[in-house]
Protein backbone atom coordinates (compact mmCIF):
# COMPACT_ATOMS: atom_id res chain seq x y z
CA UNK A 1 0.00 0.00 0.00
CA UNK A 2 1.16 3.58 -1.22
CA UNK A 3 1.39 6.17 0.98
CA UNK A 4 -1.02 8.81 0.09
CA UNK A 5 -1.15 12.57 1.56
CA UNK A 6 -3.59 12.21 3.82
CA UNK A 7 -4.81 14.48 6.54
CA UNK A 8 -3.25 15.12 10.12
CA UNK A 9 -6.95 13.82 10.84
CA UNK A 10 -6.92 10.74 8.88
CA UNK A 11 -4.90 7.80 10.08
CA UNK A 12 -5.01 5.61 6.91
CA UNK A 13 -3.38 6.77 3.85
CA UNK A 14 -5.99 5.86 1.91
CA UNK A 15 -8.98 4.27 2.90
CA UNK A 16 -8.31 1.17 0.96
CA UNK A 17 -5.32 0.32 3.60
CA UNK A 18 -8.67 -1.16 5.81
CA UNK A 19 -9.67 -3.38 3.15
CA UNK A 20 -5.94 -4.22 2.53
CA UNK A 21 -5.98 -5.21 5.99
CA UNK A 22 -8.89 -7.28 6.50
CA UNK A 23 -7.88 -9.16 3.03
CA UNK A 24 -4.60 -9.93 5.06
CA UNK A 25 -6.34 -10.61 8.72
CA UNK A 26 -8.28 -13.37 6.33
CA UNK A 27 -5.83 -15.03 4.66
CA UNK A 28 -4.32 -18.00 5.52
CA UNK A 29 -6.47 -19.10 8.61
CA UNK A 30 -5.39 -16.19 10.59
CA UNK A 31 -9.10 -15.05 11.81
CA UNK A 32 -8.97 -17.55 14.48
CA UNK A 33 -5.97 -17.14 16.82
CA UNK A 34 -4.27 -13.58 15.63
CA UNK A 35 -7.70 -11.19 15.39
CA UNK A 36 -8.48 -10.02 18.19
CA UNK A 37 -5.18 -9.67 19.67
CA UNK A 38 -3.62 -7.38 16.11
CA UNK A 39 -0.55 -6.06 16.59
CA UNK A 40 -0.83 -2.68 17.38
CA UNK A 41 2.76 -1.69 17.16
CA UNK A 42 2.97 -3.27 13.56
CA UNK A 43 -0.17 -1.71 12.62
CA UNK A 44 -0.24 1.67 14.05
CA UNK A 45 -2.31 3.58 11.60
CA UNK A 46 -4.86 0.74 11.75
CA UNK A 47 -5.23 0.22 15.41
CA UNK A 48 -5.61 4.16 15.58
CA UNK A 49 -8.05 4.28 12.97
CA UNK A 50 -9.75 1.75 14.49
CA UNK A 51 -9.51 3.28 17.73
CA UNK A 52 -11.74 6.08 16.38
CA UNK A 53 -14.00 4.54 14.54
CA UNK A 54 -15.22 2.69 17.56
CA UNK A 55 -14.64 5.67 20.02
CA UNK A 56 -17.12 7.39 17.74
CA UNK A 57 -19.80 5.44 16.45
CA UNK A 58 -22.78 5.78 18.81
CA UNK A 59 -26.23 5.07 18.18
CA UNK A 60 -27.21 9.01 17.89
CA UNK A 61 -24.08 9.82 15.49
CA UNK A 62 -25.87 6.88 13.61
CA UNK A 63 -29.21 8.17 13.91
CA UNK A 64 -28.05 11.39 12.79
CA UNK A 65 -26.26 9.92 9.58
CA UNK A 66 -29.07 7.53 8.82
CA UNK A 67 -31.23 11.03 8.76
CA UNK A 68 -28.98 12.91 6.69
CA UNK A 69 -28.05 10.23 4.59
CA UNK A 70 -31.26 8.24 4.31
CA UNK A 71 -33.41 10.90 2.41
CA UNK A 72 -31.29 10.81 -0.62
CA UNK A 73 -31.51 14.28 -1.48
CA UNK A 74 -28.07 14.82 -2.03
CA UNK A 75 -28.28 14.60 -6.11
CA UNK A 76 -29.04 12.40 -9.12
CA UNK A 77 -26.41 10.11 -10.24
CA UNK A 78 -26.12 7.37 -12.76
CA UNK A 79 -23.72 4.49 -11.51
CA UNK A 80 -21.59 4.71 -13.99
CA UNK A 81 -21.11 8.36 -12.65
CA UNK A 82 -20.77 7.30 -9.66
CA UNK A 83 -18.09 4.75 -9.98
CA UNK A 84 -16.06 7.12 -12.28
CA UNK A 85 -16.49 9.74 -9.38
CA UNK A 86 -15.28 7.57 -6.73
CA UNK A 87 -12.19 6.94 -8.71
CA UNK A 88 -11.05 10.57 -8.03
CA UNK A 89 -10.30 9.44 -4.55
CA UNK A 90 -7.07 7.23 -6.10
CA UNK A 91 -6.43 9.61 -8.60
CA UNK A 92 -5.91 12.15 -6.52
CA UNK A 93 -3.04 10.15 -3.90
CA UNK A 94 -1.37 7.33 -6.01
CA UNK A 95 -2.63 6.68 -9.36
CA UNK A 96 0.39 4.51 -10.45
CA UNK A 97 0.82 1.68 -7.67
CA UNK A 98 -2.63 1.97 -6.27
CA UNK A 99 -5.79 -0.10 -7.82
CA UNK A 100 -8.43 2.72 -8.98
CA UNK A 101 -11.25 2.06 -7.19
CA UNK A 102 -13.36 1.22 -10.40
CA UNK A 103 -10.84 -1.81 -10.94
CA UNK A 104 -11.51 -3.33 -7.68
CA UNK A 105 -15.12 -2.84 -8.36
CA UNK A 106 -14.18 -4.70 -11.49
CA UNK A 107 -12.19 -7.61 -10.35
CA UNK A 108 -14.67 -8.23 -7.77
CA UNK A 109 -17.90 -8.34 -10.33
CA UNK A 110 -15.10 -9.83 -13.36
CA UNK A 111 -14.05 -13.07 -10.80
CA UNK A 112 -18.40 -13.39 -9.76
CA UNK A 113 -19.33 -13.62 -13.67
CA UNK A 114 -16.31 -16.14 -14.19
CA UNK A 115 -18.20 -18.20 -11.78
CA UNK A 116 -21.16 -18.30 -13.86
CA UNK A 117 -23.07 -16.20 -11.17
CA UNK A 118 -26.72 -14.50 -12.30
CA UNK A 119 -26.34 -11.08 -13.72
CA UNK A 120 -27.57 -9.55 -10.41
CA UNK A 121 -25.14 -11.11 -8.41
CA UNK A 122 -22.58 -9.80 -10.79
CA UNK A 123 -24.34 -5.92 -10.77
CA UNK A 124 -23.88 -6.19 -7.12
CA UNK A 125 -19.97 -6.78 -7.21
CA UNK A 126 -19.30 -3.72 -9.08
CA UNK A 127 -21.16 -1.34 -6.59
CA UNK A 128 -21.30 -3.25 -3.54
CA UNK A 129 -17.92 -0.13 -2.27
CA UNK A 130 -19.40 2.71 -4.34
CA UNK A 131 -21.12 4.20 -0.58
CA UNK A 132 -17.20 5.14 0.04
CA UNK A 133 -18.61 8.20 -1.97
CA UNK A 134 -18.92 9.32 1.68
CA UNK A 135 -15.43 10.04 2.22
CA UNK A 136 -16.06 12.76 -0.91
CA UNK A 137 -18.50 14.23 0.63
CA UNK A 138 -16.18 14.81 3.42
CA UNK A 139 -17.22 12.46 5.71
CA UNK A 140 -14.24 11.25 7.63
CA UNK A 141 -12.53 7.79 7.14
CA UNK A 142 -13.87 6.16 10.81
CA UNK A 143 -17.48 6.77 8.77
CA UNK A 144 -17.12 5.13 6.19
CA UNK A 145 -15.48 2.23 6.43
CA UNK A 146 -14.13 -0.39 8.82
CA UNK A 147 -15.92 -3.43 10.44
CA UNK A 148 -19.31 -2.49 10.86
CA UNK A 149 -21.33 -3.95 14.12
CA UNK A 150 -24.56 -3.23 15.89
CA UNK A 151 -25.00 -0.06 18.28
CA UNK A 152 -27.36 0.45 20.54
CA UNK A 153 -26.43 -3.11 22.49
CA UNK A 154 -23.37 -4.50 23.95
CA UNK A 155 -20.55 -4.79 21.78
CA UNK A 156 -19.73 -8.18 20.91
CA UNK A 157 -16.18 -9.18 21.84
CA UNK A 158 -15.77 -10.51 18.64
CA UNK A 159 -15.55 -7.04 17.11
CA UNK A 160 -11.54 -6.79 16.37
CA UNK A 161 -10.03 -4.08 18.54
CA UNK A 162 -12.97 -4.48 20.79
CA UNK A 163 -11.27 -2.37 23.91
CA UNK A 164 -11.61 1.15 22.24
CA UNK A 165 -15.18 0.49 22.94
CA UNK A 166 -14.14 1.91 26.50
CA UNK A 167 -13.52 5.17 24.89
CA UNK A 168 -17.51 5.30 23.04
CA UNK A 169 -19.78 7.24 25.15
CA UNK A 170 -22.91 4.43 24.35
CA UNK A 171 -20.13 2.07 26.95
CA UNK A 172 -21.70 5.05 29.63
CA UNK A 173 -25.42 4.50 29.09
CA UNK A 174 -26.70 1.39 30.76
CA UNK A 175 -29.46 0.75 28.49
CA UNK A 176 -27.31 0.48 25.26
CA UNK A 177 -25.03 -2.03 27.66
CA UNK A 178 -27.08 -4.98 27.72
CA UNK A 179 -26.75 -7.87 25.24
CA UNK A 180 -30.34 -6.84 23.51
CA UNK A 181 -29.96 -3.33 24.40
CA UNK A 182 -32.95 -1.32 22.79
CA UNK A 183 -33.44 -4.37 20.69
CA UNK A 184 -35.70 -7.78 21.15
CA UNK A 185 -34.21 -11.19 20.88
CA UNK A 186 -33.70 -12.17 17.43
CA UNK A 187 -35.73 -9.01 16.18
CA UNK A 188 -34.43 -9.08 12.76
CA UNK A 189 -31.11 -7.08 11.48
CA UNK A 190 -33.64 -4.43 9.76
CA UNK A 191 -34.67 -3.41 13.00
CA UNK A 192 -30.84 -2.83 14.10
CA UNK A 193 -28.99 0.12 13.48
CA UNK A 194 -25.54 -0.78 12.05
CA UNK A 195 -22.50 1.40 12.62
CA UNK A 196 -22.39 4.23 9.78
CA UNK A 197 -20.74 3.62 6.72
CA UNK A 198 -20.24 2.64 2.88
CA UNK A 199 -22.13 -0.46 3.85
CA UNK A 200 -25.41 1.09 5.06
CA UNK A 201 -25.30 4.22 2.37
CA UNK A 202 -25.12 2.11 -0.85
CA UNK A 203 -27.76 -0.55 0.26
CA UNK A 204 -29.94 2.55 0.82
CA UNK A 205 -29.34 4.20 -2.67
CA UNK A 206 -29.80 1.14 -4.76
CA UNK A 207 -32.12 -1.15 -2.47
CA UNK A 208 -35.31 -0.43 -5.06
CA UNK A 209 -33.19 -2.04 -8.22
CA UNK A 210 -31.82 -5.26 -6.93
CA UNK A 211 -33.42 -8.50 -5.53
CA UNK A 212 -32.97 -8.93 -1.63
CA UNK A 213 -29.89 -11.06 -1.47
CA UNK A 214 -27.95 -8.13 -3.16
CA UNK A 215 -29.44 -6.12 -0.22
CA UNK A 216 -27.93 -8.63 2.15
CA UNK A 217 -24.29 -8.27 0.18
CA UNK A 218 -24.25 -4.71 -0.18
CA UNK A 219 -25.74 -3.93 3.45
CA UNK A 220 -23.68 -5.95 5.37
CA UNK A 221 -20.38 -7.12 3.97
CA UNK A 222 -18.25 -5.07 6.35
CA UNK A 223 -19.79 -7.47 9.33
CA UNK A 224 -17.27 -9.56 9.74
CA UNK A 225 -18.41 -9.94 13.01
CA UNK A 226 -21.60 -11.70 12.08
CA UNK A 227 -20.75 -13.21 8.74
CA UNK A 228 -17.20 -14.46 9.20
CA UNK A 229 -17.53 -14.67 13.45
CA UNK A 230 -21.21 -16.15 14.00
CA UNK A 231 -21.82 -12.95 16.59
CA UNK A 232 -24.82 -11.33 16.72
CA UNK A 233 -27.29 -14.23 15.91
CA UNK A 234 -29.30 -13.09 19.12
CA UNK A 235 -30.00 -9.98 16.99
CA UNK A 236 -30.46 -12.02 13.53
CA UNK A 237 -33.74 -13.84 12.33
CA UNK A 238 -34.28 -16.64 10.89
CA UNK A 239 -35.13 -15.31 7.10
CA UNK A 240 -31.18 -13.35 8.25
CA UNK A 241 -29.35 -16.74 8.74
CA UNK A 242 -31.10 -17.92 5.68
CA UNK A 243 -29.91 -14.71 3.59
CA UNK A 244 -26.01 -14.36 5.46
CA UNK A 245 -25.46 -17.10 3.14
CA UNK A 246 -25.42 -14.77 0.39
CA UNK A 247 -23.45 -12.35 2.32
CA UNK A 248 -20.83 -15.22 3.01
CA UNK A 249 -21.33 -16.30 -0.37
CA UNK A 250 -19.77 -12.42 -1.47
CA UNK A 251 -16.94 -12.26 0.79
CA UNK A 252 -14.38 -14.06 -0.72
CA UNK A 253 -14.54 -12.20 -4.01
CA UNK A 254 -14.24 -9.13 -2.30
CA UNK A 255 -11.12 -9.94 -0.28
CA UNK A 256 -9.63 -12.09 -2.95
CA UNK A 257 -10.40 -10.45 -6.42
CA UNK A 258 -7.59 -7.90 -5.54
CA UNK A 259 -4.33 -10.23 -7.17
CA UNK A 260 -6.16 -10.99 -10.57
CA UNK A 261 -5.19 -9.53 -13.70
CA UNK A 262 -5.72 -5.65 -14.16
CA UNK A 263 -9.20 -5.74 -16.23
CA UNK A 264 -9.57 -3.91 -19.35
CA UNK A 265 -11.44 -0.91 -19.00
CA UNK A 266 -12.35 -0.42 -22.39
CA UNK A 267 -13.43 -3.88 -23.26
CA UNK A 268 -15.36 -4.31 -20.19
CA UNK A 269 -17.35 -0.73 -20.63
CA UNK A 270 -19.91 -2.14 -22.64
CA UNK A 271 -20.97 -5.02 -21.34
CA UNK A 272 -21.21 -2.94 -17.91
CA UNK A 273 -23.15 -0.23 -19.62
CA UNK A 274 -25.62 -2.53 -20.34
CA UNK A 275 -25.72 -4.37 -17.07
CA UNK A 276 -26.66 -1.56 -15.42
CA UNK A 277 -28.81 -0.50 -17.68
CA UNK A 278 -31.32 -3.16 -17.17
CA UNK A 279 -31.49 -2.43 -13.45
CA UNK A 280 -30.97 1.12 -13.65
CA UNK A 281 -32.36 2.43 -16.38
CA UNK A 282 -32.24 5.89 -14.99
CA UNK A 283 -29.61 8.11 -13.18
CA UNK A 284 -30.84 7.54 -9.25
CA UNK A 285 -30.73 9.73 -6.07
CA UNK A 286 -27.71 9.81 -4.04
FE1 LIG B 1 -16.55 -2.48 1.14
FE1 LIG C 1 -14.63 -4.05 -1.66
Amino acid sequence: MSAGPGTAHEPLAHVDQWDDFVAGRYREGRDTKEFRNYDREANPSIAEFYRQNHAHQTLAFVLDKEREYGSLRRRRRSIWDAAEYLNTLVDESDPDTDLSQIEHLLQTSEAIRADGHPRWFVLTGFIHDLGKVLCLYGEPQWAVVGDTFPVGCAWSDQVIFHDYFAANPDARVPEYQTLYGIYEPNCGLEQVHMSWGHDEYIYRVVKNHLPEPAHYMLRYHSFYAAHRHGAYRHLMSAHDEEMFAWVRKFNPYDLYSKGSAKPKLKELRPYYEDLIAEFFPEPIDW
